[in-house]
C-alpha cells in the first residue's frame, strides 16, 4: 500500500516552537510544541541564543517523527515559518557569535532616528516603500557595528531565526521574500536585496542569505540534521516564510480584500495586495506575501496578546493556580473575570506598549500605561481594560489599512485572542465588520505545511493549498460597536497626552545610562 504523504511545517515563535505534520486532504495528523523565553537584560531589549530554537526544533521534531500517524506516512518536505526581523549572526564556523536581537527589541531607536535623519526617512522610504524602525533587523546591524564591532568583524552572515533552524537542518544559509522584507535591506517591489539600501546603510551584501520565492524547494535535510531530528535524509526544504505571511497563507488571506488580524505575542492586521503598495511614510508595513507576485500591507501591536501574558504572569499567579486544579486555561479565567467589568471600563484604559509602539506611531519610547483609574477600579477592571487596549491599537491600525483605499469585507481572526468569545466579539464591534475564524487553528505552522506541500508538488500553487480552509465563528457587529468610537477616542488621547512623558523620560534614561542606544 502506498504511504500517504506527509508536509511538515515548523513556526519558530516567540515564547514557543510548533511543528505539525498536514496530509494531502490538508488535515494535521499530528503536532508538538515546545515552550521556551526569551531574555530582557534591559528595559527595552529582548534576546534568545539561536540554540535554543534549534534545541526547541530537534525535541519537537523527534516528538512528532516518532508519533504513530507519521511514522505511517512518508515525509516530502518540511516548511520553516518564523519570527521576523530577528538578528541572528554567525562566524566562519556557522556558530551565532552571541543571542539573537529579536522583533520586539527596541534598543536601536537613536539609530534609526540618526540614519532617517541622515540617509533621510524619504530616501529610506523611497528604495525599500517602508520605516526604518526598531524592530526591524537593518538597524541591529547598526546598532552592533557601534557597540559590538568585534561581533562584526568576525560575522561571516547574518540571518532570520527561522534561517538558522534551516541551517542546522541542512547546512543552507537561505530565506525568502517574505521574511527577507522584514529587514528592510530587500528592494521589495523586484524581490531582490536592495544593494542600494545596503550602500546607503554601509551594509556587506556578502553578510547576505541567498533568497528564493516561499515554495521553492531550496535545500534538503542533511545527514546530522536528520540524526537530530528524525527527518529522513534528503527531504526537501523550502524556503518557507516569515510568520505573518504564513499565518496567512494557513488562514486563507491570500487574495486581494482578505484581511486578517491575528492576535499571539503581537497583534497583527494583514491585507493582502496583488501589486507592491507602500503607504505615505510607510506608516503600515508594505512587505512580499508568501506568493509570488502578491504583496501585503500590514500594521503591528507589539504587545497584544503578550500584554495579556505579562498580567496573567505578573498579577494573577491565584487564577493560574486555580485553573491548574480546575484543568483549564489561565486566560479563560481571566477573560470571565474581566465580563464583570462594564465596556470601557469607566474611563480605565491601558496602552498596550511594553515593547514600545509600532503601529501607528512608530514610538519606541512608548510604554505601557494605565490611566483614568479610581478607587472602584478592581483587577476585573484591569484585566478588561487590557483586552479594550490592545483591540483599540487593532482599530487603529485597521483605519489606516482602510485609509489606502484596500478592500476589508470580512476578517478572519485567529491566534490565541481568537479562542475567546468573548475577544472576539469585542473586535467585531470594535472593527465594526463582521469576523470569522478558520477551523484550522495552527495558523504559521500550517501555513508553512501548505507551503512545503506546494514546494514538493502535492498541490500545485497556494490557491489550490488552502482551497480546503473553512471558515467558522461568524460573528456579526452589536450595538455595542456605537461605544467604541468614544472608547477609541479616550485610548489615542490618553497615548498623545503621554508621548512627551515619554519621550523626555527616554531622553533621561538614555543620558543617565538606564538605556544604552
Ligand atoms: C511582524 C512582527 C511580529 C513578529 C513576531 O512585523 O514583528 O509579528 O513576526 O510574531
Amino acid at each position: 500500500m502506498k504511504r500517504s504523504e506527509l508536509c511538515i511545517g515548523i513556526d519558530v515563535g516567540t515564547s514557543s516552537l510548533k511543528a505539525l505534520a498536514v496530509n494531502r486532504d490538508g488535515a494535521v495528523i499530528a503536532s508538538a510544541g515546545v515552550e521556551y523565553e526569551f531574555d530582557s537584560p534591559r528595559a527595552g531589549w529582548a534576546e534568545t541564543h539561536p540554540d535554543i530554537w534549534w534545541r526547541a526544533a530537534c525535541e519537537a521534531l523527534r516528538k512528532l517523527t516518532s508519533h504513530d500517524a507519521v511514522r505511517a506516512g512518508n515525509i516530502i518536505s518540511v516548511g520553516l515559518a518564523g519570527q521576523m526581523h530577528g538578528l541572528v549572526i554567525v562566524d566562519s564556523d556557522d556558530r551565532p557569535i552571541r543571542p539573537a536581537m529579536m522583533w520586539n527589541d527596541q534598543r536601536t531607536a537613536e539609530i534609526c532616528e540618526k540614519a532617517e535623519r541622515e540617509i533621510t526617512a524619504a530616501e529610506i522610504w523611497r528604495l525599500t516603500g517602508n520605516r526604518l524602525l526598531p524592530g526591524f533587523t537593518a538597524p541591529k546591524l547598526l546598532w552592533l557595528k557601534q557597540y559590538e564591532p568585534e561581533t562584526m568583524r568576525r560575522a561571516k552572515n547574518i540571518m532570520l531565526p527561522k534561517d538558522y533552524v534551516r541551517l542546522r537542518l541542512t547546512g543552507a544559509i537561505h530565506s525568502d521574500m517574505a521574511d527577507a522584507s522584514g529587514t528592510l535591506l530587500l528592494d521589495c517591489e523586484n524581490r531582490k536585496w536592495s544593494t542600494q539600501m545596503c550602500e546607503a546603510l554601509s551594509i556587506d551584501t556578502a553578510l547576505l542569505p541567498e533568497l528564493f520565492e516561499s515554495t521553492t524547494p531550496s535545500s534538503r535535510v542533511h545527514a546530522d540534521g536528520a540524526a537530530a531530528t528524525g527527518l529522513p535524509v534528503g527531504t526537501i526544504v523550502v524556503a518557507g516564510a516569515g510568520d505573518q505571511a504564513a499565518q496567512a497563507v494557513g488562514t486563507g488571506i491570500t487574495t486581494e480584500g482578505s484581511v486578517a488580524c491575528t492576535v499571539g505575542t503581537s497583534g497583527v492586521i494583514f491585507a493582502t495586495t496583488n501589486e507592491w503598495r507602500p503607504t505615505p511614510h510607510g506608516v503600515l508595513h508594505s512587505f512580499c506575501h508568501a506568493i509570488p507576485n502578491r504583496w501585503h500591507l500590514m500594521g503591528v501591536t507589539l504587545s497584544a496578546g503578550g500584554s495579556l501574558r505579562w498580567w496573567r504572569d505578573s498579577m494573577c499567579a491565584d487564577l493560574v493556580a486555580t485553573a491548574r486544579t480546575l484543568g483549564v486555561d489561565p486566560y479563560e479565567l481571566m477573560l470571565n473575570q474581566a465580563q464583570n467589568a462594564p465596556l470601557g471600563c469607566e474611563g480605565t484604559v491601558f496602552l498596550p506598549y511594553l515593547s514600545g509602539e509600532r503601529t501607528p506611531h512608530a514610538d519606541p519610547d512608548a510604554r505601557g500605561s494605565f490611566v483614568g483609574m479610581s478607587t472602584r477600579t478592581t483587577r476585573e477592571y484591569l484585566t478588561r481594560a487590557i483586552v479594550e487596549g490592545v483591540t483599540c491599537s487593532l482599530r487603529e491600525v485597521l483605519a489606516l489599512v482602510r485609509q489606502t483605499g484596500a478592500r476589508t469585507d470580512r476578517i478572519r481572526l485567529s491566534g490565541g485572542g481568537a479562542r475567546s468569545v468573548f475577544w472576539r466579539q469585542l473586535m467585531t464591534d470594535a472593527f465594526e465588520l463582521p469576523t470569522a475564524t478558520v477551523e484550522q487553528t495552527d495558523g504559521a505552522a500550517y501555513g508553512s505545511a501548505l507551503i512545503a506541500g506546494v514546494g514538493a508538488g502535492l498541490w500545485p500553487n497556494i490557491d489550490s493549498a488552502t482551497d480546503h480552509i473553512k471558515e467558522s465563528n461568524l460573528t456579526n457587529v452589536t450595538s455595542a460597536a456605537a461605544d467604541f468610537p468614544a472608547i477609541a477616542r479616550r485610548y489615542a488621547q490618553a497615548y498623545l497626552a503621554l508621548a512627551p512623558w515619554f519621550a523626555n523620560q527616554a531622553k533621561r534614561d538614555r543620558a543617565d545610562g538606564t538605556i544604552i542606544g
